[in-house]
Parts: C-alpha cells; structure tokens; sequence
C-alpha cells in the first residue's frame, strides 16, 4: 500500500465550529498568545491559561468531526494513511482515523508542570486550577506552548520522508516547526493542498481552494480512482 501523510491545521475542524488561530475572529485576535501560550503566561497567570484550554476544551466536547475528518478515513482502506495533525482537539479520532500524531499536544490531557511525561487524561471539559500531579508540580494542560520543544516532530518527519502522497489541510504554514515538515517529503511524492485561502508552498502541488468539507473529498475521491484503476 502506498504511504499517504496527511498535514491538518485548524481549519479542518473549522466547519465543525471549533475557531481557528489566524483568521478574522480566529482565537490570536481575541487571546493575546504570550498570555495563555507560553511557559511565561502559565507561570504569570496560571488560573488565565487553565480557563482559556478549559474553554477549548468544552468547546471540542460539543463538536463533532465533519465531512473533511470524514473523508480521511475513507482513504484508509485503499492507502496506508497517516495523520500528522496540529490540532489539539480529537476529531480525527472520533471521525475514526487510525494513525494521528498530534505535534502541539492534546486538550484531553493534563501533564504535570515539572514533568511532561506525567501525563493524564481529563475528565470531562475541566481542568481545576490547582489541582496537583504526584510530584508536587501543577497539572497543566498538555499543550505544547510557544517556545516549548515539539518531541513529536522526529516521528513527523520520519513519516513524510517516507510519502508517497502528501496531503495539507487547513493550515496556515505559519508555525514551524510543523510548516518545515513539507521540506522532508520527497520530490517524487504526490502533494495536494485544500484551503479556501491562499497559503504559499515552495514545490510542487496541486491546490484545491475550498473549505474542508468539499475539497478534501475531492482529493480523496481522486486518490481512490487512481488506487482502484491501477
Ligand atoms: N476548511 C479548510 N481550511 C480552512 C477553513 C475550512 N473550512 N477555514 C479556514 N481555513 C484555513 C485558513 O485559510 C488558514 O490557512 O485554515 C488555516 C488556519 O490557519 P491558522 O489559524 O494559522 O491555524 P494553524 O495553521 O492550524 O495554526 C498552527 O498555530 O497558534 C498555533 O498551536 C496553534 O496549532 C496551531 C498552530
């Protein structure tokens, strides 16, 4: 089966009403990043940080995954497909996707602030301020801020080194190190885009600019015609 790598930014839970960062009204006009992004807002205002994840996460719990989460799985019986998503939420796990690596953490999660791999899950939409992990440190979300390291780019990269087809989906390319991700796929692989804007990509690729919902079962359509006629 051939390796298909799927890139997901926020716009794929757009039409599931989940904001996303940077368009108008996106969250990064109303929430200044610094404040509930960043190791330096958490130890600011902690109380802040946990309201602003405990929104999103309530936000999530009220969503349900689109067409576009959707379609991804549809792909699965005809491609071995691998999710690489940005996202915090878990709709293409409730949409049914099998492999997703989710490089900025998980809204379902809580860590310990001392220890990042004292991780647990969180019932429900809240996460108490205050509330500690074995080890003394706070339970913080388990969400990479900005300035944090991003451990699971090294799995990331080593699957688009191995792409055949490399799919984007609703991303701005605008927060690295999940936008030099495209730089490992080889040159030979397939790569599509879906965004009803523009978002600059220096190689080769077909470009379908439409919302999720309809554009990325275009493209899946196209893969599973090619699959089936070879
Ligand atoms: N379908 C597809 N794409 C859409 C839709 C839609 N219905 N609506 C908007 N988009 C596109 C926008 O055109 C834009 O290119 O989704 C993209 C969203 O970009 P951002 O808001 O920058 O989100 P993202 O790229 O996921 O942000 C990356 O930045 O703040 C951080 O950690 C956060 O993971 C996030 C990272």
């Amino acid at each position: 089966m051939k390796k298909v790598v799927v890139l997901t930014g926020a716009g794929i839970s757009a039409e599931s009403g989940i904001s996303t960062f940077r368009d108008s009204g996106g969250l990064w006009e109303q929430h200044r990043v610094e404040d509930v992004a960043s190791i330096d807002g958490w130890h600011r205002n902690a109380e802040l940080v946990q309201e602003f994840y405990n929104q999103r996460r309530k936000a999530m719990l009220n969503a349900e995954p689109n067409e576009g989460h959707r379609q991804l799985v549809r792909l699965e019986e005809y491609y071995d497909v691998h999710i690489v998503t940005q996202n915090v939420d878990n709709l293409h796990e409730r949409a049914g996707s099998k492999n997703i690596i989710h490089l900025h953490g998980e809204l379902t999660k809580a860590c310990s602030e001392y220890n990042h791999n004292y991780i647990i899950d969180i019932d429900g939409w809240e996460l108490k301020h205050g509330t500690l992990a074995p080890d003394g440190g706070r339970l913080r979300p388990y969400i990479v801020w900005f300035g944090e390291a991003v451990p699971m780019i090294e799995p990331a990269i080593d699957l688009c080194e191995q792409a055949d087809i490399f799919i984007v989906v609703g991303t701005s390319l605008n927060v690295y190190p999940a936008a030099s991700l495209i730089h490992y796929v080889p040159p030979k692989a397939e790569c599509y885009l879906v965004d009803p804007n523009e978002v600059v990509v220096n190689r080769k690729i077909t470009t379908i600019a439409e919302k999720a919902g309809t554009g990325v079962r275009k493209v899946i359509d196209l893969l599973i015609d090619k699959a089936i006629t070879m």
